[in-house]
């Protein structure tokens, strides 16, 4: 058995790990052949413009993955005493210096964000059920929460007695101002009566529709209002814009690190700001480590595979063979998702759903109204039928103008359903191209959405 831990990428040194993405010595700059070799297990002949929802991971890390699992499998008590916790910590401090975090006890590996999300539910639930709360305080949330954040407040928060309060978020979306004027009258709405906000959940990134939000100042507001403990759920942060946690000032703040780090599925980090209060969080699934911080608590939560969160230094060798780190990664993705949506808005005369400022390496692009998108249903069964018919993967999202204002137009009428268009580096400009065709083949053939209410 191979017992060091080199053999999977480590180094010596595990005090210091680069805290900005470099291009070390060893490591020569990926090419466009090895990048296509990196994702040839993807489906082929499909435009996979949906790197949002599940990420993707290369042949090198599923191969590091692999060996992390055999190393486990050949001498498993070895590796557990020796071997794993050591490992975990390592990963641990690569992502506590690439988010700027003060210390490495302030990071926890977890699964995913829905897990990291019922790490501070529950932390809030139990403000509840202990009396430090009282019944009707408040959680404020923006409305196009992730549903899964949604029903964890409902299963935490709202059976232990407190309200909720939706921030309204316009869409489409003109300026960031737009957003701060909205939570602000939220923030007035979940004080009103002696109420108090509790906890403010802001997205960094929406999930649908897709916008980067002002999370930095929304977090200043909530400073200046009072509200006792802000989460961030960045579910798409790291990979796709720059985080700097300290800069971004809330509680706590989670990343999925499956989405757009290339990680294998799945890994999270919360960020946890360190304080008094911080002590009293708990991973939902407890095990040996209850009490000894919820890093540590996380880093063993019974037995099972680990590999996903023991990967990151291969990760981080992966993404430095890109110009720029992972931040170059993340800048040409956002440049070309947005030429990509400009592209398809003009071929159907439409518009993007945010100036370019508020996207992530993902768009929101607005459909041509022919195709008579008028529900959730609606959405979800033109993206299905262009699945089937086309081998165009893309997540739609159904906005109906609201009554008193005028949506964005094309031609004489509304436009109601935008698709959510991401790159990554595995993209190409034909992904694209096959998805202005399919539309452009729907339009021409006089499909409305009421044919596939039919079937
Ligand atoms: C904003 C947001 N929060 C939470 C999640 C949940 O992520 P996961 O399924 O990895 O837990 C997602 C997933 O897309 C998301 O977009």
């Amino acid at each position: 058995m191979d017992e060091d831990p080199r053999a999977n990428g480590e180094s010596n040194d595990h005090s210091n790990p680069s805290k900005k993405p470099k291009i070390s010595s060893s490591l020569s700059l990926i090419t466009q052949l090895q990048i296509q070799q990196e994702f040839a297990h993807h489906q082929d002949g499909v435009a996979r413009i949906n790197n949002g929802s599940f990420g993707s991971c290369p042949a090198s890390i599923l191969a590091a993955q692999r060996r992390w699992q055999l190393q486990f499998l050949r001498q498993p008590d070895s590796f557990f005493f020796n071997y794993l916790q050591k490992s975990i910590l390592h990963s641990r401090t690569i992502i506590k210096n690439l988010i700027n975090a003060h210390h490495v006890e302030e990071v926890s590996l977890v699964d995913n964000a829905t897990t990291a999300a019922a790490i501070v539910l529950q932390h809030i639930g139990w403000g509840f059920a202990e009396g430090q709360f009282h019944k009707g305080d408040a959680v404020v949330m923006l409305h196009c929460a992730f549903q899964a954040v949604k029903k964890s407040i409902q299963a935490y928060v709202t059976r232990a007695g407190g309200s909720v309060i939706q921030v309204e978020l316009p869409f489409p979306v003109r300026s960031k101002d737009q957003i701060i004027a909205e939570f602000q009258r939220a923030l007035v709405i979940g004080k009103a009566n002696g109420r108090k906000v509790r906890l403010a959940i802001i997205d960094h990134i929406t999930s649908m529709p897709s916008l980067i939000i002002p999370v930095r100042e929304l977090v200043c507001i909530c400073r200046e209002e009072g509200v006792d403990q802000v989460f961030v759920d960045a579910a798409h942060a790291v990979g796709s814009v720059h985080v700097d946690v300290q800069e971004i000032g809330a509680d706590f703040y989670v990343s999925n690190l499956h989405k757009w780090f290339f990680c294998p599925p799945s890994v999270a980090f919360l960020y946890c700001r360190k304080s008094p209060l911080s002590l009293n969080l708990h991973h939902p699934v407890v095990s040996h480590e209850y009490g000894n911080g919820l890093a540590v608590e996380s880093s063993w939560i019974g037995t099972r595979d680990y590999s996903s969160q023991l990967v990151v230094p291969e990760v981080l060798d992966f993404v430095n063979r890109f110009e720029g780190g992972i931040d170059g990664i993340s800048k040409r993705n956002h440049d070309a998702v947005v030429d990509m949506g400009e592209m398809l808005a003009k071929a159907w005369g439409t518009v993007l759903g945010s100036p370019p400022d508020m996207c992530p390496s993902m768009a929101m692009v607005g459909l041509p109204a022919s195709l008579g998108i008028s529900s959730d249903d609606d959405a979800l069964k033109i993206r299905t039928h262009l699945r089937d018919h086309f081998q165009v993967e893309v997540p739609i999202h159904h906005q109906a103008p609201k009554d008193s204002k005028v949506g964005a137009r094309n031609g004489n009428n509304c436009i109601t359903a935008y698709a959510r268009i991401s790159h990554q580096v595995y993209n190409k400009v034909d992904d694209y191209i096959k998805f202005r065709e399919a539309i452009n083949q729907l339009v021409h053939d006089g499909f409305t959405c009421k044919v596939l209410s039919q079937k």
